[in-house]
Order: structure tokens, then C-alpha cells, then sequence
């Protein structure tokens, strides 16, 4: 059914995976985007309903092929795509169009740094260029000019968004900063993995890809963007048995005469006009039971028992502030919408 007060017609690419899913889910209450198109690739021609049975009852498009999908009606496009197939896919795609792409193709802007952590030379190196990494906390006015925007990745999300401020404003040292981050199972993906069975992962704790995640680069990269010089962390992720959500658990050294309550004002400050990120007060612990289905970012900072020390706590939902949800606020942004528009939605604790 056409809604004639929704202007903007959108496309997902990718809608039977879980990003996908959670686009529809927020697109379809949006006061503006219409749903025209959506694709997959081994679910192409299943209906929407038995694919993703929480959106049945819905008046959906039908799944169809992302090879040779008409985007003739359409303005703008959230490609919810592996990596590697995001970028050739992408790469096809009219220049009229503006791209949201949820993938980590088009986030690293160094072509080198990116050839050395894919494992390959990048498909679309002047989109790569092109390509403004949408943390809207941090580069809003980039974003609204934005044709192509790389969406961050969930860890980078909940790592940046407390870290970049306190670097930008020099009250944290930038040398010996330790990110240790726990995700929820839905962060890999809806693809079968022996590694995501219920069996290996309920009842357990698991770090992965230890000094060797992907996105190890892409939070030193908005790091050194924020304190203008390089920067290298420390940063291991965990599988944690819980569907949606991150937890990072930050240690940072303090700079000169920096305190835990001179860092919580500051952040304070620095998000008293962001919609969606909560700087909690001293003693408040964040949960990732209190931002889930919520675009919100909800951080503390408290001090550490050993001088010199502060600890930092973020959680956001990966499927949201960590993906989907920050896709859509990056799409008010492009079209200059209300930030918050679709995004109102309060968390399902408990
Ligand atoms: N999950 C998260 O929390 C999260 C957070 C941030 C970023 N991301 C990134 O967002 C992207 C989508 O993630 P997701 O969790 O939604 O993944 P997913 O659940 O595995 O869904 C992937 C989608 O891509 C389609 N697809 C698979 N292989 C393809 C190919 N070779 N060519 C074209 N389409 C293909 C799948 O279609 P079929 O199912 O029909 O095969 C499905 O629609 C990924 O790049 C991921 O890294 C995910």
C-alpha cells in the first residue's frame, strides 16, 4: 500500500538478515521512508512473513533477487550486505542514489589499512574516499551532505562514543587505553555457524578473534581522528550468551590534572544535544537490558581504585545504535529529517 505522506521510497538490500529485519521493523513506522524494495540472496522469493514471522500481517514488497533488483523508483538504498559483496554491489548502483551501508566495505578510509585487514584490494577505491563514516555523534554535518555514508560497526559504536570526546579534549592519555567488549549472538550475523549454536553459546563466555578483530582499525581510526595523532588500543571482543546488545568495559589513563568527574562533565557537555547517547551520574551502571530495541547509547565513567585511572562503561544494541538504528538516524541526517525521526522507540527492558 502506497502512504501518500511518506516521500522518500527506500530500498533494503538484504532484508532477510537480521539488520534487514530490524530496517523493516523501524521503516515501517517512519513518518517518511516508504519500504519499495527489498532483496536477498538464498531467501530471494520466500514471503517476508515466512522469513522473518515477526513481520508478518505487514503490507511488505516480496524478497526478491538483489542481482538485477529494480531501484528505478527509489532514492534511497540501506545495503545490509557481507562485506566484500556490499562493495561490488554498491559499486553497480546509480550515482543518483543516496547508500546507507551497514557493511564494513567503505569504513576504513585508508586503502592500505583496508587491504591488510580484508585480505583483499577494495573493489571501489574512490567510493572508499568518497565514503563518510557515519557516527553522527561526530561528523553530523558531514553526514547531511553525504551520497554514500559507511555506517560504524557495533563495537566501534559503543567504544568511540564515550572515547572521542575525551581524547578530542585532551583528558585521557591516548597511550595504554584498553577496550574489553562483549557482544550479543545476533552481532554475527543470522548466517549458520557451528560457533553460534545454542549449545556453544548459552551457559558460556568466549573471547574471539583476540588482537585480530576487524574492528580493532576502525576504532584506532576514529581514535586518531579524534586526537589528532595516531592512536593504538587494546581491544578484545567477547561472545556473551544474550541476543542483542554491547557492553564495553573501557580503562583509560587520566592526562594531567583530569579526574572521573572532570571526564563524566565533559561528556555530559559534549552530548547535551545528541539525542540518543545518556551520560549517566557517578555511581549509575549502564545495562545492555536498558538500551535494547532503543537507538540510546547509555555510558558512566567512574574512577579507578589505582590513581590515575578511570574506567568507562557503554552499552548500546547492536542491532540499533550498533547498526540499524544508526542507519536510520544517518538517513534523517542525508535528507535532512528530524535525527529522531522512527527512532522513538523506548527500550524492552526487561
Ligand atoms: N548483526 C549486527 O549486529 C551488525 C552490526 C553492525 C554491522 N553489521 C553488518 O551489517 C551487514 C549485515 O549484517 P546482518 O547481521 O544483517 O547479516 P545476516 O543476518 O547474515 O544477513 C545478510 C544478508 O545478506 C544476504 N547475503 C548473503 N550473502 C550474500 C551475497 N553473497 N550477496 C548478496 N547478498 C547476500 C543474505 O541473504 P539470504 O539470507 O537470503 O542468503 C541476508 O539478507 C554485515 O556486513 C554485518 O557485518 C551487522
Amino acid at each position: 500500500m502506497t502512504d501518500k505522506n511518506k516521500t522518500i521510497p527506500t530500498a533494503i538490500l538484504g532484508a532477510s538478515g537480521y539488520t534487514g529485519a530490524e530496517l523493516v521493523r523501524l521503516l515501517v513506522h517512519h513518518p517518511q521512508a516508504e519500504i519499495k524494495v527489498l532483496t536477498a540472496e538464498r531467501r530471494a522469493g520466500k514471503p517476508v512473513a515466512e522469513v522473518h514471522p515477526h513481520l508478518g500481517g505487514l503490507d511488505l514488497p516480496p524478497l526478491t533477487a538483489t542481482a538485477g533488483a529494480d531501484l528505478s523508483q527509489v532514492a534511497a538504498v540501506f545495503a545490509c550486505l557481507p562485506h566484500g559483496a556490499s562493495q561490488e554491489i554498491i559499486a553497480a548502483l546509480p550515482d543518483d542514489l543516496k547508500i546507507i551501508d551497514l557493511s564494513a566495505d567503505f569504513r576504513l578510509a585508508d586503502t592500505a589499512t583496508y587491504a591488510q585487514w580484508y585480505g583483499r584490494d577494495h573493489a571501489a577505491p574512490e567510493l572508499q574516499k568518497e565514503a563518510v563514516y557515519g557516527l553522527a555523534e561526530v561528523a553530523r554535518e558531514a553526514v547531511t551532505t553525504a551520497r554514500l555514508v559507511a555506517n560504524p560497526g557495533c563495537y566501534p559504536t559503543a567504544s568511540l562514543l564515550p572515547l572521542a570526546p575525551l581524547l578530542g579534549a585532551g583528558l585521557i592519555d591516548p597511550e595504554g587505553i584498553i577496550i574489553d567488549a562483549k557482544s550479543g549472538v545476533s552481532g554475527a550475523g543470522r548466517a549458520l555457524k557451528d560457533s553460534n549454536l545454542f549449545c556453544e553459546v548459552s551457559e558460556s563466555f568466549t573471547a574471539y578473534g583476540v588482537a585480530a578483530h576487524r574492528h580493532g582499525p576502525e576504532i584506532e581510526q576514529g581514535l586518531s581522528d579524534a586526537a589528532g595523532s595516531p592512536v593504538a588500543v587494546t581491544f578484545t571482543p567477547h561472545l556473551g550468551p544474550m541476543n542483542r546488545g554491547i557492553f564495553a568495559t573501557i580503562y583509560v589513563r587520566l592526562a594531567g590534572r583530569a579526574d572521573a568527574n572532570a571526564l563524566r562533565a565533559a561528556l555530559a557537555a559534549s552530548y547535551s544535544g545528541a539525542p540518543f547517547v545518556r551520560v549517566l551520574e557517578e555511581g549509575a551502571m549502564p545495562s545492555t537490558r536498558h538500551v535494547r530495541g532503543s537507538n540510546a547509547c547509555h555510558m558512566s565513567v567512574f574512577a579507578d581504585r589505582r590513581p590515575g585511572g578511570a574506567i568507562l562503561l557503554s552499552v548500546i544494541d547492536n542491532l540499533m545504535k550498533g547498526a540499524s538504528g544508526q542507519a536510520v538516524q544517518n538517513f534523517n541526517l542525508m535528507f535532512r529529517l528530524d535525527e529522531t525521526a522512527g527512532l522513538d522507540g523506548l527500550a524492552l527492558s526487561p
